[in-house]
């Protein structure tokens, strides 16, 4: 397939090619999405493909007015609409009852439905454009780090998607928070940028999905299906380092050889004796955040066998930056 290169100007472009049944890769302010539209099967079916995703991993729908919440949920639950009130548009996704309208193929044959309204401008002029909610999961090769530059989609998904929107860099760099509100108090089942004490702030109580913290066991049943896969991982086995900048180092040339590499801080690196990339500052979580997942494209090009990935809780974005780095560490973590 030939892959059309399209500028942010072109959401009519990018909306027709929906509307015909493509299957086309936007910004958004997340990370890039691989859209079609959500009544369409056989581009649903193309999406799977071309991801290498497994079937019952449900996809996300996209929205780009609150109005258009009737078709996609049977019923909007009162702590979601007081959510979306305050965090819609934005990076925060709501696990609701399904409408019926909605195609099994959307939801992996749940009975619930993601919902995300996305501030990205481009986003939602191409959502608008189509005339339909659209499922976007992220733009890249099943198993590998989402997608956060144009550079990244083509890597993946050149040749088996029908265009690609250039949209630059996007701001935030981690997918969206996932929240169920199918029971009284929400339950956090993806760590993003609204935090838990965000949604806390708003409808009084929150719970964070355990599957978050621990490798999910293999035959356990988990909330939310992506959660079971392992997930953006490089070809470069890592292992997580938590502590100190003093300690993390000292690990790292202690262990490091010709064989070793760093996923550091900035503060890390003038005392590192091995290979590195930094994915930001130990106190900046908004850079660590952003860089992320480029970082971890990048890590495969040091050349080394293993990546020792530095680690420090900070503040309320930590947890969505842990919640990455130790899937891709399949829970290797170490604490020095
Ligand atoms: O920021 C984002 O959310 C990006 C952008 C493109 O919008 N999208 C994204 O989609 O990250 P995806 O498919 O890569 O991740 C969706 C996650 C998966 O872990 C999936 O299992 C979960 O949401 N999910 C989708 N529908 C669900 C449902 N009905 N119940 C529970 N989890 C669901
Ligand atoms: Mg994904």
């Amino acid at each position: 397939m030939k892959t059309e290169f399209l500028s942010e100007n072109s959401a009519e472009r990018a909306a027709k090619i929906l509307k015909s049944g493509g299957i086309v890769a936007i910004p958004t302010e997340t990370v890039y999405g691989l859209a079609a539209s959500v009544y369409d099967k056989n581009a649903i079916k193309a999406i799977f493909t071309a991801k290498g995703r497994p079937s019952d991993n449900p996809l996300i729908v996209h929205i780009s007015d609150l109005k258009d919440i009737e078709n996609v949920v049977s019923e909007f639950p009162k702590n979601a609409k007081k959510l979306a009130e305050k965090f819609w548009p934005g990076p925060l996704t709501m696990i609701m009852p399904k409408n019926p309208k909605i195609p099994k193929e959307v939801t992996g044959g749940l009975n619930s439905v993601a919902v995300r309204y996305p501030s990205h401008e481009v986003a939602r002029k191409i959502i608008a454009l189509a005339g339909v909610p659209l499922v976007a999961p992220s733009a890249n090769t099943s198993g590998k780090p989402s997608p956060t530059k144009f550079e990244h989609v083509v890597n993946d998904l050149n040749g088996k998607v029908n265009a690609i929107v250039d949209g630059g860099e996007c701001a935030v760099g981690l997918e969206s928070t996932v929240v169920s509100t199918l029971s009284d108090i929400p339950k956090i089942l993806r760590p993003g940028k609204i935090s838990a004490e965000d949604i806390k702030s708003v409808v009084g109580a929150v719970e964070i999905d355990k599957a978050i913290f621990e490798k999910p066991p293999e035959s356990e049943k988990v909330l939310s299906p992506g959660m079971k896969y392992k997930h953006y991982s490089p070809d470069t086995p890592i292992k997580m380092v938590v502590g100190d900048t003093h300690r993390y180092v000292n690990f790292v040339n202690l262990h490091g050889g010709e064989d070793v590499g760093a996923l550091c801080f900035d503060e890390d690196i003038p005392f590192l004796k091995v290979p590195y990339i930094s994915y930001g500052s130990a106190n900046d979580t908004s850079a660590q955040s952003k860089n992320l997942f480029e970082a971890l494209r990048e890590a495969d090009k040091l050349g080394v066998k293993t990546l020792y990935a530095h680690y420090k809780e900070t503040d309320s974005l930590s947890l969505a930056v842990y919640n990455r780095l130790v899937r891709a560490a399949a829970f290797n973590v170490i604490k020095v």
